[in-house]
């Protein structure tokens, strides 16, 4: 079993399924709600965990209802919690608008407490990133916070991956730290300046991240798979209906880190994290809808 370090936020996710969004100054009845836990990070921990490895969640919680709901997620998933208690603050929450139709998602973040997230919290969790086999961070803490946590793991000679969402113009010390950067189509354009809707653009794409100083890039490109570079465009895995897509990059990049951490390479890793991905948006929810190994392997 391999060991992750995950440096990111836990929030509650408060979900609306409607047929459209609102405009601004109108109310609109949806069609249902649910409360589920969210936040990118232990997404992305529940989704390792879940696919076997031994994981370290690093985070800032408030002392309050909603990090009792991230504790319980973590303890019943196995995860180890390295916390910093913040009750000055309060746990995040994060407003879900599910499109009923297709189970697209538009988001708006609070992250509470995990936006103080500071470079000395990653020093108290050094001993846990320094003897994880793969670190991986995104970017809804704040910027130094991941960039100390990446600086560690490159120093100890881990593996490093940043799951640059949501999209942001990043520093090219904070790329060069990193072993896979992962972004989407839309954080592909943001970073490097090209759109990619194809696998001729995501080639593109890559070249421009590399010249950034990114090692490997891989690019999701939700229903079309993801594509690695130097090894090219690896197919979606159709799981069934898709009910919502919330957290389908997070099960990517989880599922992606357990199979790195458990020595395949990475055109394997990468086959996994997409039946992962393929099997989460067949489910509601975002931490809930994180398959079990078993699961995955059944598909592949
Ligand atoms: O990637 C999906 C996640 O983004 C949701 O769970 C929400 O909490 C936001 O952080």
């Amino acid at each position: 079993m391999g060991k992750i370090a995950v440096l990111g936020v836990f929030v509650a996710d408060l979900a609306f399924r409607a047929d459209r969004l609102p405009v601004m100054g109108e109310t609109l009845m949806g069609n249902s709600f649910a409360m589920n836990p969210g936040g990118k990070g232990s997404n992305q921990a529940v989704a390792a965990a879940r696919m076997g490895a031994d994981v370290t969640m690093i985070t800032r919680l408030g002392a309050d209802d909603f990090a009792g709901m991230a504790r319980d997620l973590w303890a019943e998933a196995g995860i180890t919690p390295c916390v910093t208690e913040d009750a000055a603050s309060y746990t995040g929450a994060a407003h879900i608008f599910i499109n009923e139709a297709s189970g697209d998602n538009a988001i708006i973040i609070a992250p509470g407490a995990a936006a103080n997230l500071s470079p000395d919290d990653i020093e108290g969790a050094r001993d846990a990133i320094e003897n994880a086999q793969v670190f991986m961070t995104q970017l809804e803490q704040p910027l130094q916070a991941a960039m100390r946590g990446l600086e560690i793991a490159r120093a100890a000679g881990v593996c490093t991956i940043l799951n640059p969402a949501p999209a942001a113009e990043l520093p090219r010390e904070m790329l060069e730290l990193c072993d896979y950067v992962t972004p989407n189509e839309t954080e592909t354009e943001m970073l490097s300046g090209v759109a990619v809707a194809n696998e001729a653009d995501a080639a593109k794409a890559c070249e421009a991240l590399k010249a950034l100083g990114v090692k490997r890039p891989i690019i999701t490109m939700g229903g079309q798979g993801a594509y690695l570079d130097g090894h090219g465009l690896v197919p979606a895995v159709n799981a069934g209906k898709v009910v919502e897509t919330t957290g389908a990059g997070d099960a990517f990049n989880g599922g992606f880190a357990a199979c790195l951490a458990d020595g395949m390479p990475p055109e394997t890793a990468v086959r996994y994290a997409c039946a992962v991905a393929g099997l989460s948006v067949t489910r509601a929810g975002a931490a809930p809808s994180m398959p079990k190994r078993d699961e995955v392997l059944a598909l592949l």
